[in-house]
């Protein structure tokens, strides 16, 4: 496998910081929100000391239901859903019973204090980065008590300070490049650790994933049954029916005219040439027979060489995972490879494949312009459907602009 260059590794870098940043300012929003909420909360409580307040706490954990809503609905966004719990009873008891109003209570003072304190951290070192650059410009303006000694230990109000000062810039930058991501992920994962459901005490929302998976599951199956039914109707049946036509105009040949009888017989041929390719290509697309006889990514690599969007394959699967979610690896690569070559006009894409903690995680990513939409076509739809079916995860994110990445987790079931 090719390793990473340095300029791709800072490219990278580069795109996770301005990913981290998006999503920083993203949970900023859900933090002022928290923020709000948590106003009303202590407000509702102290009302309670004094005995009125327990009528406002359905309400008081309505607004909150509301705001944790939306910050699922934004970290669903880049990860694997969330789902929200079921509606906040009538009675304050058992409003306040409800296994997720505690863990919901904790986020929104967690994201109410950490979850604003991180993006602003994150904001200011791309800021001080710009600040620093730009000294030397504006030094000058500046009155003389905040120019002479900034604290850094040299004079900044002659220009050989001022450069020094800009110099800094480099320090911010590396600082927001280091920990911007990692920011971001923190901040998610308060997110992610107290609004998930908890698979022990929210049985019933379990149920009702699986209930929906199992539709998606079954939906994709009738979509699955309709394309083959598709291909064999408008393709191999069209060429059997002529090679039966032309097979009855071959008869009548030999009775009347045994010269042209020969040439019939060669279209029939032709024909019947014809359906033998379509149906090995349905026949393919049921089951790619290609991982009968090759590894998943000896498989993919195969997929990779004939995209025309030159594609790097990184994959280390040890063993083989079972049919079905090769069958569903080798179909997700596939679709976006073709995505990616109809529409991304990317320079490079790249596919990596890790099998971990007994889940199959494929990440695809291209350097195109991104745009990408799930409602735009059928192919994302299929990918998530499929995924699903399988009680995997779809993550896809396509800013404007680009990158296109999309993200894959299926489990071995083993
Ligand atoms: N890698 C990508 N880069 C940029 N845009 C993309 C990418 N993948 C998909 N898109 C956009 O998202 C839309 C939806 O993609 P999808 O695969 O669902 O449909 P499609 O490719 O247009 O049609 P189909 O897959 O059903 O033949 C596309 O029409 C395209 O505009
Ligand atoms: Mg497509």
């Amino acid at each position: 496998m090719p390793k990473e260059t340095p300029r791709a590794a800072v490219l990278a870098r580069a795109r996770a910081t301005l990913d981290g940043l998006e999503q920083l300012v993203g949970g900023m929003g859900t933090s002022a929100l928290a923020l709000i909420a948590l106003t009303g909360v202590a407000a509702v409580a102290v009302a309670c000391l004094a005995g009125v307040g327990l009528l406002l706490v359905p309400a008081a954990l309505r607004g909150l239901r509301a705001v944790a809503d939306r910050e699922r609905a934004r970290l669903s966004r880049s990860g694997p859903h969330i789902l929200s719990p079921d509606p906040v009873p009538d009675g304050w008891r058992a409003a306040i019973r409800q296994p997720a109003a505690g863990r919901e209570l904790l986020w929104m003072v967690q994201h109410a204090t950490l979850g604003l304190a991180y993006p602003v951290i994150g904001l200011t070192l791309p800021f001080s980065a710009v600040r620093d650059l730009l000294y030397p410009l504006y030094w000058r303006l500046l009155p003389n008590s905040e120019v002479v000694n900034a604290g850094l230990g040299w004079r900044t109000d002659n220009w050989p300070g001022a450069l020094a000062v800009s110099l800094l810039s480099v320090f911010w930058l590396v600082l927001a490049l280091i920990f911007i991501p990692i920011l971001a992920r923190m901040q998610a994962w308060h997110g992610r650790r107290l609004l998930a459901a908890d698979p022990s005490t929210d049985l019933a929302l379990r149920v009702t994933q699986l209930t929906a998976t199992r539709a998606a599951a079954l939906d994709a199956h009738a979509t699955e049954l309709r394309r083959i039914e598709r291909s064999l109707h408008d393709g191999t049946q069209n060429r059997i029916v002529a090679v039966n036509v032309l097979l009855g105009a071959a008869r009548r040949a030999l009775a009347r005219a045994p010269a042209t009888a020969d040439e019939v017989l060669e279209r029939a041929q032709d024909a019947a040439e014809q359906a033998l390719a379509e149906l090995r290509a349905v026949v393919r697309s049921i089951l790619p027979p290609v991982l009968d006889e090759r590894t998943l990514p000896d498989a993919l690599s195969g997929l990779a060489a004939s995209c025309p969007v030159p594609c790097e394959i990184d994959a280390e699967v040890p063993g083989r995972c079972p049919a079905s979610v090769e069958a569903t690896a080798y179909f997700v690569v596939a679709e976006a490879l073709t995505n990616i070559a109809k529409h991304s006009k990317a320079r490079r894409a790249k596919v990596t494949v890790r099998r971990t903690d007994d889940r199959l995680h494929l990440r695809i990513v291209d350097d195109g312009r991104g745009g990408a939409v799930e409602d735009g076509g059928s192919g994302l739809g299929g990918i998530r459907r499929r995924t699903e079916a399988h009680d995997g995860t779809f993550a896809l994110s396509s800013p404007h602009g680009g990158p296109t990445t999309m993200n894959v987790s299926l489990p071995c079931g083993l």
